[in-house]
């Protein structure tokens, strides 16, 4: 019997760095050259080899995504992301935070694992307001989830605590 979809889904506080997932999603910037926030930790966490790899994928553009090795982290796999910057969503930060989740999922499942965690994307140096953010982290992975079996668990790490209330309060609405 297939799992409820909210089963299927776990919102959490705590670092990303530390999950023992399959694939860690990073929120990073075009260069893939690391940066502050959860890619500075990502980065740290994983050692030098990590950057050493993204130097040699030479750059990912907004709304997709790249992956490398985990390294020294306890997942296997980071799918790095680049999240669109808010300039007042005049533009498709909407569609390009979208692209994010769709092309994290689509690399989650070329690299046949069971297990990923997302950050909150754009949320923190980008900007995006939080609310708009997190409705779209959770309707593309419940529409993802409606269409695809072999991942089994989607956590959600939330650094902080209104993230965190956000995602739960958010989650009943839409898995519920
Ligand atoms: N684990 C989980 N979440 C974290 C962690 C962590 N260790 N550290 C930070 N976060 C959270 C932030 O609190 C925020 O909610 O990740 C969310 C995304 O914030 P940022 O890391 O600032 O990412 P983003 O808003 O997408 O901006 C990306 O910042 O770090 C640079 O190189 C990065 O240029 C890029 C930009």
């Amino acid at each position: 019997m297939e799992k409820a979809l909210k089963d299927k889904i776990e919102i959490v506080q705590g670092d990303i760095t530390k999950m023992e997932v399959d694939a860690i999603v990073n929120a990073a910037n075009t260069s893939l050259l690391g940066g502050g926030g959860v890619d500075g930790a990502i980065h740290r966490a994983a050692g030098p080899e990590l950057l050493a790899e993204t130097r040699t994928i030479g750059g990912c553009p907004t709304g997709e995504a790249r992956v490398t090795k985990g390294y020294r982290l306890p997942a296997r796999w980071v799918i790095h992301t680049v999240g669109p910057i808010w300039s007042g969503g005049y533009g498709e930060e909407d569609e390009l935070l979208a692209k994010c989740y769709i092309n994290s999922f689509k690399a989650a499942l070329e690299l046949g694992v069971a297990t990923v965690a997302f950050p909150s994307i754009s949320t923190g140096a980008y900007r995006f307001p939080l609310k708009r953010a997190v409705n779209i982290a959770l309707r593309e992975t419940k529409f993802f989830l409606q269409h695809n079996q072999s991942i089994k668990k989607v956590m959600f790490v939330c650094f902080g605590g209104d993230v965190y209330k956000k995602y739960q309060e958010l989650s009943k609405e839409i898995f519920e």
